[in-house]
């Protein structure tokens, strides 16, 4: 059977660098105790690890205490804590057009109990002008949420500028780097952010299962977890600690996901995230080059390597994308997503509410001819599709 050709790195980056799989067997296999629990010789070294995780992301984000770099399961539960924890009767937030539905739906929740919230318009490439927030805020704003870069077609947002408008009027800036961190720079405090959630198993290169966010002392004490339990220590308490990182991590967290996500950050650092990024970029331009000698299509995003990641989406007006990608899977096994992508809202901006599209999202392990492969793979399916009138 013919290898897979993996364009579905949005979702989640595959395959992972080298040792990252033999990092999560090692905790299984040697291992195999729990962090905090206990006085033991492993615990110890457990705890290092998780430590030397944590110090690895506040180097990456330029975060001036690791204690401020709490995990979570996911940038999901990341983002639910913070806008949930956040917001209360009568507040308002705004988000902006390109959001995935770990933003809008917490916010659409809230709305049962009185919080509001507005979309910062994006065009229909995806981009947002950071100078249309003023207009927006409100005497009851007290948040903006955004992503960095866009799922659905990889355009990057102007997070610094946004920051700073924030900061001018006071309002927390809470970011979702999901699609952006480990692919490009992202600095907390010279972006203004006040809460960074991240995710570990996408441009971080981790293992799937942990992600976090990244906050101050001050910010956390006003948030009440989403979960409370056993945290290891101070157990005579009713109340859960208020320390970070403990506050918000109650119950055993991703012990092996602490070892891969360790391991892919040190492979991370040795690369440099500008180096993954060019390569990226280099991908993008020959795929882009590529789609766009193809009949027929309709080509997502801002069709520029400046100015998003290596994500791309395509709509076959007339025709059934999900026969296109079906086709792309079951004759080429190449591996693609097809649909909403999780973001309706970024859609909408799109223009490509509710069909959605075809995204291929290279990643920095696909080689170049596995992009040429899949455009004539495409081309192919797309006039397969065409004969057969797969219509929508
Ligand atoms: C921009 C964005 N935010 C949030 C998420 C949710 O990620 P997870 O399912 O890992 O929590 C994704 C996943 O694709 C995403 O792309």
């Amino acid at each position: 059977m013919r290898e897979k050709t993996y364009l579905d790195n949005s979702s989640t980056t595959w395959p992972k660098p080298p040792g990252v799989a033999e990092a999560v067997s090692e905790y299984i296999r040697d291992v195999g105790c729990n962090l905090s629990r206990s006085g033991y010789g492993t615990t110890c070294v457990l705890n290092r690890k998780a430590r030397s995780c944590r110090e690895q992301l506040a180097e990456l984000f330029n975060c001036p205490d690791l204690r401020q770099v709490v995990t979570t399961p996911s940038v999901t539960f990341a983002l639910n804590t913070v806008i949930k924890g956040l917001l209360g009767p009568g507040d308002h937030a705004l988000v902006s057009g390109m959001e995935h539905n770990a933003v809008t739906r917490p916010l659409f929740q809230l709305e049962r109990q009185d919080v509001s919230f507005g979309f910062i318009p994006c065009d229909s490439t995806g981009r947002l002008d950071p100078g249309d927030i003023k207009a927006l805020v409100r005497p009851n704003t007290r948040m903006v949420v955004t992503t960095h870069a866009s799922n659905v077609c990889g355009t990057v947002l102007p997070i610094r500028e946004v920051g700073r408008v924030c900061r001018e009027e006071g309002l927390l800036y809470v970011v979702d780097s999901a699609q952006s961190a480990g692919v490009l720079p992202i600095d907390v405090q010279a972006d203004c952010i006040d809460v960074l959630c991240f995710a570990g198993h996408k441009g971080l290169f981790g293992p799937p299962g942990i992600g976090g966010l990244i906050l101050d002392e001050g910010l956390a004490a006003r948030i009440e977890p989403l979960v409370v339990g056993g945290t290891g220590v101070e157990s005579e308490q009713d109340a859960v600690p208020d320390a970070l990182p403990m506050h918000f991590e109650s119950g055993t967290p991703n012990l092996m996901g602490f070892y891969g996500l360790s391991t892919s950050l040190k492979w991370l650092k040795r690369q440099g995230t500008e180096k993954v990024h060019a390569r990226e970029q280099g991908l993008y331009r020959r795929l882009l080059g590529g789609l766009q000698q193809i009949d027929g299509l309709r080509i997502l995003g801002t069709q520029d390597a400046e100015s998003s990641l290596c994500v791309l989406a395509i709509d076959v007006p007339g025709l059934d994308i999900g026969a296109v990608a079906y086709r792309l899977d079951s004759k080429y096994r190449i591996v693609t997503r097809c649909g909403l992508h999780c973001a309706p809202w970024a859609n909408r901006s799109l223009g490509t509410f509710p069909i959605g599209t075809i995204r291929l999202s290279p990643g920095y392990f696909t080689k170049p001819r596995e992009i040429d492969y899949a455009l004539e793979a495409l081309e192919e399916s797309v006039a397969y599709a065409r004969r057969r009138k797969l219509t929508r």
